[in-house]
């Protein structure tokens, strides 16, 4: 149905992505990803190298379907990092906050293949000439860490598709349906989902993160940090509200517990990265209900507006 470079690439019946993200993006969350027929991803920013060992390994016995890894560049505490993930046998790995120059050639040289996660034109340039195999086009409006000028899905994603060729992978705001198909027709091959993943049933967070999301309009994010990096994009709390004019504080030190809003589900502990498609996200659903319904009705609305403007009336 969806055959294209990135179905082949990933060896996924179904070019949707669920996004690395610490903690979140374990054996649980991504192996019900993969058994739906799209791609898991194991995160190594948490920095918990023995935990994700373990995680990777759990994967092993609960799909028997491909799965991927990505490291972090900016989170990177060990520097065997790359010896790790090509250890464990992946053979898709993403990298993100950081030069594309740094990993590629030895992840490649190993026998990976390597999407490498950028926010402009320029980056999605230099990533190229490095020698990945593709880009995950990230717009400004999702969740977790940005390029301090977030540029939106709508520009980035065509801007970056008239100018490579190698596949993209569309991230930010992307969420159902419409939204994959829309990143189909501004020339991206698969999508990648952050927050609605979060969301899902079989992510480790707290229901109060999950039901934050649920009950967030699409103006309850911030955008933190824009003068001192990393910036990044969250859910609106008292803490990260705070924070949104405060142009001394570096929001980083105000990470303070992460685990306690994570996993305790205390809301104001730390800060819950999330994109402002949380204003598009109702409910908490099986992740298998959230990929087939959007791979479906992806499908139909293209073989909708095909129908609707031919290119030859009649
Ligand atoms: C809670 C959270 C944690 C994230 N952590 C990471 C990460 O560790 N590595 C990474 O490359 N991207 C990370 N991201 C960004 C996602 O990979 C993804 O590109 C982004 O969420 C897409 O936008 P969306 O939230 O609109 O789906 C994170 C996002 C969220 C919401």
């Amino acid at each position: 149905m969806f055959s294209n470079r990135v179905t082949e690439m990933l060896g996924v019946e179904i070019p949707i992505v669920q996004a690395p993200m610490g903690w979140i993006a374990r054996s649980q969350l991504a192996s019900a990803v993969s058994n739906a027929g799209a791609l898991g991803i194991i995160e190594t920013s948490s920095g918990e190298l023995d935990v994700i060992r373990d995680e990777i390994r759990a994967m092993r016995d609960l799909t028997d379907k491909p799965f991927g890894v990505n490291i972090a560049q900016a989170f990177v505490r060990d520097p065997a990092i790359v010896d790790f993930v090509i250890g464990q046998g992946v053979t898709f790995v993403t990298t993100s906050a950081g030069s594309p120059t740094r990993y590629t050639a030895q992840l490649k040289d190993a026998g990976l293949t390597v999407f490498h996660v950028v926010p402009t034109l320029r980056a999605a340039l230099k990533a190229v000439e490095a020698g990945v195999d593709g880009l995950i086009v990230e717009g400004g409006e999702g969740g977790g860490f940005k390029s301090p000028t977030p540029v939106a899905s709508m520009v980035l994603l065509p801007l970056i598709a008239s100018q490579v060729d190698v596949p993209i992978i569309a991230a930010g705001g992307m969420v159902d349906g419409a939204t994959m198909a829309a990143a189909f027709a501004l020339g991206a091959e698969g999508v990648q989902m952050g927050t609605r993943m979060v969301s899902a049933a079989e992510s480790p967070v707290h229901d109060n993160w999950k039901q934050a999301i649920v009950d967030a309009a699409e103006t309850d994010t911030v955008f933190l940090n824009q003068h001192s990096s990393p910036a990044l994009r969250a859910l609106r709390t008292g803490r990260t509200g705070a924070l949104e004019f405060d142009h001394e504080t570096n929001a980083m030190t105000a990470f303070a517990n992460p685990l306690d809003l994570y996993f305790g589900g205390d809301m104001e502990a730390a800060i819950a990265l999330c994109g402002q498609v949380a204003g598009r996200i109702d409910s908490v659903r099986p992740v298998a209900d959230i990929i087939e319904e959007c791979a479906t009705d992806c499908l139909e609305r293209i073989a909708a507006l095909a129908a609707r403007y031919p290119v030859s009336p009649g």
